[in-house]
């Protein structure tokens, strides 16, 4: 039988092998989970490079002075730092925390943007002994807080742009917890040069998992309406296909419609976070209860849930899944997880073919914010990070143990 392509949700270079099962980087995935245990998370290592570079190319082609940052909340971890950082991208980081990866994982601070709509005192003296590149300001009470102190910032403006996406995920509304409305944003400028702040430009986000081109377009706009700056951040948030009837803009299109407006000796800086690494990762679970309720429904319930892949619980996010050496089923069930909880249901109306217990299933575009929101909800053990590359596989994170759940109890 010859190896066949599977489709656009999977990681790129993903198929199906001679023997009709998954693999990922070159890896088949029902000997991962062998090797490995699920649930786990699977990367394509090529498949972050390949967008990583497919953002540089994009902008190489359109402008000079560029820099694209990895919005690493999407999936914190040091060897995802260490492979962009490989790759030339900045990084941006959300919390102390992620600074203390970012660092880890061989980020030049120079290249490190900070954000956060309340960063405490101490976050702000980690980002400033680090040497972080830039803060990007949120309020009057952090202006205030960074008042003396040697920083160079950017202003966070909410452009009051709105696009559709859940409501959760919007950022660039009027009514945010983030950032400056415009009406505020001379009183911010005005601010950080009264308490001796370096302010090299502007920032604005206007959401995530955003397919609207013109939202992007528009956003652009108004930035570059708002005065000569040397940097002008335009965000993140261009969407992932998470099912095969969703198509995305590809990135160019997504650089295309940012930069269709003339950016004179600007910097122009855009930080995506989803688009890098949502479609290179998958989950991999073992089904272990399958439990048919005539005329109802069947559930199909696996090793893992809302403690791996809170997206469904949070968002109503849809996902898809296959059997992973049987793809292409036709009977309808519904994945659960192994939560104490009825709402944990990973995906509602999956097709599977006859799924039992030791199948190994997968759960395609599970690369963004699947790791970085795991809990131990039930003191679960959260799932390992595994790299694949050319057939090759290596832990970069391991599976917590039974010790880890204990290790701070005092
Ligand atoms: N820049 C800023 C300032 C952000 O707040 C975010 C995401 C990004 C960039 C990257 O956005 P992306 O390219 O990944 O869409 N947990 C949610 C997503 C929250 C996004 C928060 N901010 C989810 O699972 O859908």
């Amino acid at each position: 039988m010859a190896a066949v392509a599977v489709s656009h949700v999977y990681p790129l270079g993903s198929r199906l092998n001679e023997q009709g099962r998954l693999e990922v980087g070159g890896c088949d995935v029902v000997e991962l989970a062998r090797e490995f245990g699920t649930p786990a998370y699977v990367y394509a290592e090529d498949d972050m490079r390949a967008r990583s570079r497919a953002y540089l190319e994009a902008f190489r082609a359109r402008i000079e002075r560029f820099e694209v940052i990895y919005a690493s909340k999407a999936f914190p971890c040091t060897a995802v730092y260490r492979l962009f950082a490989e790759e030339g991208l900045s990084t941006d980081v959300a919390s102390a925390g992620e600074l203390h990866l970012a660092l880890a994982g061989g980020f030049e601070p120079e290249l490190i943007y900070m954000h956060g709509n309340n960063k405490t005192p101490a976050d702000l003296d980690d980002a400033l002994e680090a040497g972080v590149g830039h803060i990007v300001v949120d309020s009057f009470d952090e202006i205030d807080r960074l008042r003396g102190r040697e920083a160079r910032v950017l202003v966070r403006v909410t452009p009051g742009i709105k696009p559709s996406t859940h409501s959760y995920i919007q950022t660039g509304q009027e009514d945010s917890k983030f950032g400056f409305g415009l009406d505020d944003v001379p009183r911010a400028v005005a601010a950080c040069a009264e308490a001796g702040l370096q302010l090299d430009g502007l920032h604005a986000h206007i959401g995530s998992q955003v397919f609207e081109l013109e939202a992007f377009e528009r956003l652009a706009e108004v930035l570059v309406d708002m005065g000569d700056w040397p940097l002008l951040n335009l965000g993140g948030g261009l969407g992932i296909a998470y099912t095969r009837d969703q198509r995305p803009p590809a990135i160019e299109e997504y650089v295309d419609a940012l930069l269709r407006h003339a950016f004179e000796g600007v910097t122009v800086l855009c930080e995506p976070g989803r688009s890098l690494v949502g479609s290179a990762g998958v989950t991999i679970y073992t089904v272990g209860t399958v439990k048919r309720i005539p005329g109802v429904r069947t559930y199909v319930a696996v090793d893992g849930g809302m403690s791996d892949n809170l997206r469904p619980m949070l968002y109503g996010a849809r996902y898809e899944a296959e059997i992973a050496d049987r793809f292409g089923g036709g009977d309808q069930v519904t994945i659960a997880g192994m939560h104490c909880e009825s709402g944990d249901i990973l995906v509602r109306d999956a097709l599977l073919d006859d799924p039992r217990p030791g199948d190994v299933l997968v759960t395609p575009a599970t690369g963004a914010y699947g790791h970085a929101m795991a809990n131990n909800y039930n003191a679960l053990l959260r799932p390992p990070v595994i790299f694949c590359k050319d057939g090759d596989a290596r832990v970069v994170v391991r599976r917590e143990t039974y010790d880890d759940l204990t290790r701070r109890d005092v």
